[in-house]
């Protein structure tokens, strides 16, 4: 199990003390893919065009702003993440849209404020790992997201994966471990978060393995687009 400098699992504390340069360092940790991956990400989300959608662990509202700029003006958006430095961040960026286009709620994803079949569609981009991965509370985690979403409501996941393909597994390993990890903790100053990065994305979830894990929680009908050779993947899956 993974262990920071000082012992500790990765918490809360990580994504508070989010690095000034999280954004970037997104894009130079993906060759810049990441945001088209989003972009379809949030294609997905909407594309039964759902009344009630939700960024599960928005962040900076990378997800949330392809979202905003794809949704019917009739969608009501919400953000909802624990780490109040990643919202203040969020919030900046959705201010483009005007006053109140999307609600930003700080809360946990085990314990969210909504109501029972709130939700159409739920999305969530690169934050499933830190729900689900090593985390004595993946079930609880799994199981709020089928409690907020309504009966055949989707919930539409895009995290990294495992290449199906050994000798691009390897390579994939290979670069989480020695590029991800040392150049992410230098440029954010954040080496727990980056060392946690590629030692979870190393040990994650392949497609199929991912889709059992949805499948046993009780959603049916997953679906799961490899991203890039397999690095990354979208999974679909209804309640
Ligand atoms: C790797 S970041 C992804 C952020 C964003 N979705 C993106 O695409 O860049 C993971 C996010 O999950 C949030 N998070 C992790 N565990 C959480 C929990 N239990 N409840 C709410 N947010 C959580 C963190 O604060 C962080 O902003």
């Amino acid at each position: 199990m993974f262990r920071d400098e000082k012992g500790y699992r990765p918490t809360q504390q990580i994504f508070t003390e989010v690095p000034p340069k999280y954004d970037i360092l997104n894009r130079i940790m993906t060759l810049n893919l990441d945001e088209g991956w989003r972009r379809k990400t949030a294609a997905r989300v909407l594309e039964k065009n759902p009344s009630k959608v939700l960024d599960l662990c928005c962040g900076t509202a990378d997800l949330t702003m392809h979202l905003a700029r794809n949704a019917s003006a009739s969608t009501e958006l919400y953000g909802l993440d624990f780490s109040h430095t990643m919202l203040e961040r969020a919030k900046e960026k959705v201010s483009v849209f005007g006053e109140g286009r999307v609600k930003l709620i700080q809360g946990d994803a085990g314990n969210m404020p909504f109501e029972s079949n709130f939700f159409d569609a739920v999305g969530i981009s690169f934050g499933f790992r830190n729900l689900t991965f090593e985390n004595p509370d993946a079930g609880l985690h799994i199981s709020e997201v089928l409690r907020v979403l309504k009966p055949g409501g989707r919930f539409v996941i895009v995290e990294t994966s495992q290449p199906s393909n050994a000798f691009i597994r390897w390579g994939y390993h290979q670069y989480m471990k020695y590029f991800t990890a040392p150049v992410g903790g230098l440029i954010s100053g954040n080496k727990p978060a980056y060392d946690y990065l590629a030692y979870s994305g190393n040990h994650y979830w392949s497609v199929p393995e991912l889709s059992e894990v949805l499948k046993k929680a009780g959603f049916s009908r997953t679906q799961g687009i490899p991203l890039f050779m397999g690095v990354s993947a979208i999974m679909i899956a209804e309640k």
